[in-house]
């Protein structure tokens, strides 16, 4: 059995009241529920997978043990009241944030800052705590949080293993608070509590245009330690007047631009009790409230593993360049015997050009990517992790050192449980399932990414269109349940929800200031996410939290949509469409699909976002369901009478608008197969290759199947000629791209991310259709195995993580017959769909075999 709270094995600091307990498998048991001095509170019996915990109220900062049957685990509770802060914000003395600010048409007219970086950022700020602690500590558990990013450590050892805390949000309306076990790190009599704060998504450079200090122009902390001691009495240590400020090694450090170091002003032993702080400034209280910390949920960003370089070239002179083989986000550690004072510089690219030169791919304004650090100058060497960046890369091209130093690729993200996995015979196929993990980890750090290098903003187009495909991969319900939070704080009071969320005070102003797409503040396709991504989490998972958590803001966006405002607004419609972009400055091509798709896309959605809120009222029981459906009907019929024609067409003649037209149900029957003719035509046209931008390309494959052209389905899948999958796998890809073309078999065609996930929903086919997998009841409670025998691989393994635990499925195709094995676990009723019928399958392990073909 698999025992996890709201997802999470053994979490601590846990934020609600009403956890959901599951453990994987389905099958009567009994379930028990204990606070830490052995009161049971709570006894249930059920003979699901999952429960609902329904005892007695959990308090705040408390430790519980269950049990599942014969099997054990616990859980922790975080503050879960805002009463029970008692520690004040604490602002350190400091020059206020470089307030820089830009817009998209700052960035797309070639507008840079005129001061040098070191002019523009400050020093990251140290602080001390000191505390004593009488008698023996058998419990001791620090909450903190930070407007900026910080790192803790107690006595000098690192409290928890994450980075990049409190992770990014909505800070206007919440701010997240992170617990660690910090037992084994206090002792009897002095101790010290130190923090490094820098200004991270706060006050530093982020999102689409690289300004500053969005969210505010100083950077303060926040925590609260509380003590339990064997005799049963307790303690709470709370930041406060006591607290002292400096600053020290880091000369900066931005998530963006980079961070600079210089090892020899980091005050030796800072951040143990007996050093003397003498020196140091006491801190200022901000006077801010504690009503938006919130315990965080979800998964922390971790450090997901280590990469060594597959390759060195270069020279001192020009720089040692290493090949890290992938594309990755995170950082790059060193380890060199360097004299004092000595600087190296690291910079991050995700490509060379075409003949192996350095070459930077990510374009913008503040989007450096550099990384500097002044040795000092250890006789046995010296070794450096950039503590408060990350950027997104595969090359390193490092100055200020004779030869080569090791370096090590380090991979940041959120620490998702990874459930699931696609192989087969084909290197081709398993390398690009591998690229859309790669891209699903790069961009799953702290909120769903639209990339980790350039603009690492929560778009909310590219998480709807990589939702589905995402659940296959891993276990995405909490980490996307608390950006949907996020999202839900976002949204505006007329019920538009933003393109990206978080979205900054800045983010609001600037689209003021913009014009064209530089304007848009809520777009078709994007601000639907509020409506899709749920929904495709309940068909994935059967959590209907998700569901009953974003109903009303699901609600409010479908309100939006009826008004005139939202037909007559600039919509993204579907974003680079290749055959819009292909012979046009990137600058101007990104503006064509928006004009000419966005209007007849703005109408498809609605209609979409209609039906699926509607199902998600009848999951809920809620009275909206009726009314919904009608209105989804009227929008339809709208649609078909102003944009279909009688034979099928629609007025603007792109892949992508019969895609959609088709997937969404818009082309009255009697034209339906006069389009999915057409759609095919067009399709055939381009020699099989695919014309379809974000929105619509996750239907490709599917509307050309269930509309009779599998053979065309195989051959896009299969293309190997640009636009499509496989040409960015015959081209050395790594991950998913942002635009098709984003590499030429010369080299880079233009400045675009490598590390795009949006495209990478086929992945989604890999699972559904090529290996078979399909829940056809929410959750995979009824599961249909499917396998596309034709698909053009020889033999296919897959299996995705289920409620009920693992659902698996294997064929291979030789010798004139199929065989189709997998696993089938208790409480799914499962088929297995071959030549010449179905097969229901028990639980279990099945393996069958038929003449093929
Ligand atoms: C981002 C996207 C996003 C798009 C919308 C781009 O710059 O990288 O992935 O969805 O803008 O306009």
């Amino acid at each position: 059995m698999d025992l996890r709270v709201e997802y999470l094995v053994e979490p601590i600091g846990l934020g609600v009241r009403k956890p959901r307990l599951s453990w994987g498998s389905a099958g009567d048991v009994e379930i028990e529920v204990w606070k830490a001095d052995g009161t049971r509170v709570w006894r249930a019996s059920t003979g699901e997978a999952w429960i609902e915990y329904g005892g007695e109220r959990l308090e705040s900062d408390t430790a519980y043990r269950w049990r599942v049957g014969s099997q054990f685990s616990s859980f922790t509770t975080g503050l879960l009241d805002a009463s029970d802060w008692r520690a004040a914000w604490v602002r350190p003395v400091q020059e206020p944030a470089f307030v820089e600010r830009w817009t998209l048409t700052d960035w797309i007219t070639g507008q840079r800052p005129e001061l040098p970086v070191t002019s523009r950022l400050r020093p990251v700020q140290l602080l001390r705590q000191r505390f004593s602690v009488e008698g023996s500590v058998v419990r001791g558990r620090l909450y903190a949080s930070a407007h900026g990013i910080y790192q803790a450590w107690v006595n000098g050892v690192e409290a928890g293993d994450q980075v990049l805390a409190p992770g990014f949000d909505s800070y206007q309306d919440r701010v997240s608070v992170q617990c660690y076990d910090v037992t084994s790190s206090l002792r009897g009599g002095a101790n010290v509590l130190a923090f490094a704060l820098a200004d991270g998504w706060f006050a530093g450079r982020i999102g689409v245009t690289g300004s500053s200090a969005q969210f505010g122009d100083s950077v303060s902390a926040i925590w609260q330690l509380h003590l339990e001691y064997s005799d049963g009495s307790t303690g709470v240590v709370c930041s406060g007047g006591d607290v002292a400020g400096s600053v020290g090694g880091w000369v900066y450090a931005d998530l963006f631009v980079g961070e600079c170091y210089d090892s020899r002003a980091e005050p030796s032993g800072w951040k143990s009790h007996d050093f003397s702080d003498a020196g140091w400034a006491p801190v200022g209280l901000s006077g801010e409230g504690t009503a938006a910390l919130r315990p965080f949920s979800g998964e922390p960003i971790r450090r997901l593993g280590e990469i060594p370089p597959r390759a060195v070239t270069g020279d001192a002179e020009s720089g040692w360049v290493a090949d890290f083989g992938q594309v990755v986000a995170g950082r790059v550690r060193i380890s060199a015997v360097m004299a004092a004072g000595q600087t190296v510089t690291l910079e991050h690219t995700e490509t060379l050009d075409g003949d192996g030169n350095w070459y930077t791919n990510i374009a913008g304004i503040n989007k450096e990517q550099t990384d500097t650090y002044i040795a000092s100058g250890l006789a046995e060497g010296e070794s450096w992790e950039p503590a408060f960046t990350f950027h997104g890369f595969r090359y390193v091209r490092i100055k200020g050192v004779d030869s080569p130093p090791d370096a090590t690729a380090i991979v940041l993200g959120s620490d998702l449980a990874w459930t699931g996995e696609f192989r087969c015979d084909d290197a081709r196929l398993n390398r690009l399932h591998e690229n859309v993990v790669w891209s699903q980890k790069a961009n799953f750090l702290s909120i769903p990414t639209d990339c980790p290098q350039r603009e690492r903003a929560g778009w909310t187009g590219d998480i709807l269109v990589f939702a589905p495909a995402a659940t296959n991969n891993a276990q995405v319900v909490p980490f996307l349940r608390r950006w949907l939070d996020n999202v839900r704080a976002d949204q505006l009071a007329d019920g538009r929800v933003p393109i990206y969320s978080p979205y900054s005070p800045w983010d609001a102003e600037a689209a003021t200031l913009g014009t064209g797409i530089g304007a848009v503040v809520a777009s078709a396709g994007w601000g639907d996410a509020i409506v899709h991504v749920p929904w495709a989490l309940y068909e994935r998972t059967a959590d209907h939290r998700v569901l009953a958590e974003n109903f009303d803001a699901m609600l409010a966006w479908i309100a939006y949509q009826r008004t005139p405002e939202y037909s007559e607004s600039l919509h993204f419609g579907d974003w680079l469409t290749p055959s819009t972009i292909e012979g046009r400055p990137l600058h101007e091509a990104i503006g064509v699909a928006p004009a000419l798709t966005g209007p007849l896309i703005a109408p498809m959605f609605r209609a979409q976002s209609l039906t699926l809120a509607a199902r998600a009222a009848r999951v809920l029981g809620r009275p909206e369901a009726a009314e919904l459906e009608s209105e989804a009907g009227r929008v339809r019929a709208e649609f078909a009478a102003s944009s279909v024609s009688e034979d099928g067409r629609l007025p603007v003649e792109l892949q992508g608008l019969y895609v959609l037209a088709l997937a969404f149900d818009l082309i009255p029957a009697r034209a339906r197969s006069a389009a999915a003719a057409r759609l095919a035509e067009l399709v055939e046209s381009r020699g099989g290759r695919l014309d379809t931008g974000f929105l619509s390309v996750p239907h490709l494959l599917d509307v050309l199947w269930d509309t009779g052209r599998r053979d065309l389905a195989r051959r896009v899948l299969w293309q190997s000629e640009a636009p499509s999958w496989l040409y960015q796998v015959d081209n050395g890809a790594t991950s998913i791209w942002e635009s098709w073309d984003a590499v030429g078999p010369d080299g880079p065609r233009r400045e675009l991310s490598l590390n795009h996930y949006a495209f990478g929903c086929v992945d989604d086919w890999l699972y559904r259709r090529v290996a078979g997998i399909r829940a056809a009841a929410p959750g995979y409670r009824e599961v249909v195995f499917e396998p596309d025998f034709e698909a053009g691989a020889g033999e296919v393994r897959a299996h995705v993580g289920t409620p009920f635990g693992r659902v698996g499925v294997g064929w291979r195709r030789r010798d004139g017959e199929v065989r189709v094995w997998g696993t089938v676990p208790e409480g799914v009723v499962a088929r297995l769909v071959l030549p010449g019928g179905e097969i229901s399958l028990p639980a279990g392990e099945f393996d069958h075999r038929r003449r093929y073909p």
